[in-house]
C-alpha cells in the first residue's frame, strides 16, 4: 500500500516524553508524583482528506503505516496500532467530530526507554485531532482518554502521571501532582550547577507489563487487609508506616514490602519537593538513591542494568543522586551530576557498563520542558 507521507498538513504537534523526579508507582495507589516533560518528542503532522471514515497514519520513524476505517475500530495484533485505535476509541466516546484524517509521527524519544513514548504518542494524537476538527475536549479529557486507552487497548493498568506530564507540563518546572484529588503544583527547579543527566540502558525486559499490573495487584491486597480494621482507607494514599506495621504478620512479606514503599516513596516526594524549594541539592540526591534502593529491593521493579548504572554513579563527588526512572526494569537512570563532571562520569560509566554488559551506554541531558503543543 501506498502512504502519503510528504503531504502538506494543515497542523504540526509535538508530543514529549517525560522523567519522573520522584515517586514512582505511586500514581496508580493515589499518592504523590513528580514528573517534567523533555524535550525529546514525537511530531504530529495532520491533515483532513476529506473522507468520512478513512484514517491513514505512517511512522516515519519506523517506515511502517496502516490504514483505518472509523466506524470499525477494534484491537490490532501490531502493538504501535494499539495506541492510535485506543485513542480514537476512546475519543469515539465523547464526541463524533472525527472525521477521515492522513498523519505522520515521527519521533526522536527512544522507545522503552521509561520516558513514556507510550503517553506522547496517546496524548500527541488526542491533540491534534482536536485541533483539527475543533473537538473541544479540554486538556484534562485529553489526559483522561489517553490513559484509558492505554488499559483498554494496549492493556498496561497504567497510573495517570504520563499523560498528565505530557500534556501539562511547564518548561523549568516539575509537577507535584496529588494523584488523588488531581490537585498540582508547579515547583521550579533550578538545579545549577548540577544538570539532569540520562544515562539508557537500552534494556527494556518485557516483563513489564505484566509484573506492573501484578504490582498493582499486590498492592490492592495490601489495601484490602489493612481496610478490615480501617475501613476508612481507600488507596496506599492513606496509609502511613505506623498503620502498616500491626498488619506485618497479616500480609505476606511481599505485599508488605510493596505497601511499604508506596508509603515512604509518597513521603520522599514531598521531601524532595521541599528540598528543591530551598535548594538543598545534597539532601534531593540523597533522595534520589533511597528512591532507588525501595524500587530495587522492596518494589522489586529493578534490574541488574539499572543497579549497576546507580552504584556506578555512587563512587563520584560529582553526582549528587541517581535512580532508575519509569515503569521499570530498565530503561533510563536519572542522575544529578555537577556540569564540571558531566564529561568524566559519563566516560567512564559507558566504559564500565560496556564491560559489564557488552552494551553501548547513551548518555544525554534533559530539561524541564512544556507539555504538548501546536508547532507554529
Ligand atoms: C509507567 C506508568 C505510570 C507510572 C510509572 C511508574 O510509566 O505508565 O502510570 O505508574 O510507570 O511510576
Amino acid at each position: 500500500m501506498e502512504f502519503i507521507t510528504g503531504f502538506t498538513p494543515e497542523l504540526t504537534v509535538k508530543s514529549p516524553g517525560r522523567i519522573n523526579l520522584i515517586g514512582e508507582h505511586t500514581d496508580y495507589n493515589l499518592g504523590y508524583v513528580l514528573p517534567t516533560a523533555i524535550e525529546n518528542q514525537i511530531t504530529f503532522k495532520l491533515r483532513k482528506n476529506g473522507s468520512v471514515n478513512k484514517c491513514n497514519l505512517y511512522s516515519l520513524t519506523y517506515n511502517t503505516g496502516f490504514t483505518l476505517d472509523l466506524n470499525k475500530i477494534s484491537r490490532s495484533e501490531i502493538e504501535w496500532e494499539n495506541y492510535i485505535l485506543g485513542v480514537l476509541n476512546e475519543i469515539s466516546k465523547l464526541t463524533d467530530g472525527v472525521k477521515g484524517f492522513d498523519c505522520t509521527v515521527e519521533s526522536n524519544l527512544p522507545t522503552g526507554s521509561g520516558l513514556s513514548s507510550s503517553a506522547a504518542l496517546e496524548c500527541g494524537l488526542a491533540f491534534g485531532l482536536n485541533e483539527l476538527f475543533g473537538l473541544g475536549l479540554s486538556k484534562m479529557d485529553m489526559v483522561k482518554l489517553s490513559q484509558i486507552a492505554e488499559h483498554t487497548y494496549v492493556g498496561t493498568q497504567c497510573g495517570i502521571m504520563d499523560q498528565f506530564a505530557s500534556v501539562m507540563s511547564k518548561e523549568g518546572h516539575v509537577i507535584l501532582l496529588d494523584c488523588k484529588s488531581l490537585e498540582y503544583d508547579y515547583v521550579p527547579i533550578d538545579i545549577r550547577p548540577y544538570r539532569i543527566i540520562l544515562l539508557n540502558t537500552k534494556v527494556s525486559h518485557n516483563l513489564a507489563s505484566s509484573e506492573y499490573n501484578t504490582r498493582k495487584q499486590e498492592c490492592q491486597e495490601g489495601v484490602d487487609i489493612i481496610k478490615q480494621k480501617h475501613p476508612e482507607i481507600s488507596s496506599l494514599r492513606d496509609v502511613t508506616l505506623d498503620m502498616l506495621m500491626p498488619f506485618k504478620a497479616e500480609m505476606s512479606q511481599t505485599v508488605f514490602n510493596r505497601c511499604s514503599f508506596i508509603i515512604e516513596e509518597n513521603e520522599r516526594v514531598l521531601a524532595m519537593t521541599e528540598a528543591l524549594k530551598s535548594d538543598r541539592l545534597k539532601e534531593a540526591g540523597d533522595l534520589l538513591y533511597e528512591a532507588h534502593g525501595g524500587i530495587s529491593k522492596l518494589y522489586e521493579v529493578s534490574c541488574p542494568e539499572s543497579d549497576f548504572l546507580v552504584d556506578f554513579s555512587k563512587g563520584y563527588d560529582t553526582v549528587l543522586g541517581a535512580r532508575q526512572t519509569g515503569g521499570g526494569f530498565g530503561g533510563c537512570t536519572l542522575n544529578l551530576v555537577h556540569e564540571a563532571g558531566i564529561d568524566e562520569f559519563v566516560t567512564a560509566a559507558t566504559k564500565a557498563y560496556k564491560n559489564a554488559f557488552a552494551i553501548d551506554l547513551e548518555a544525554f541531558e534533559v530539561r524541564p520542558s512544556g507539555g504538548t503543543s501546536v508547532v507554529v
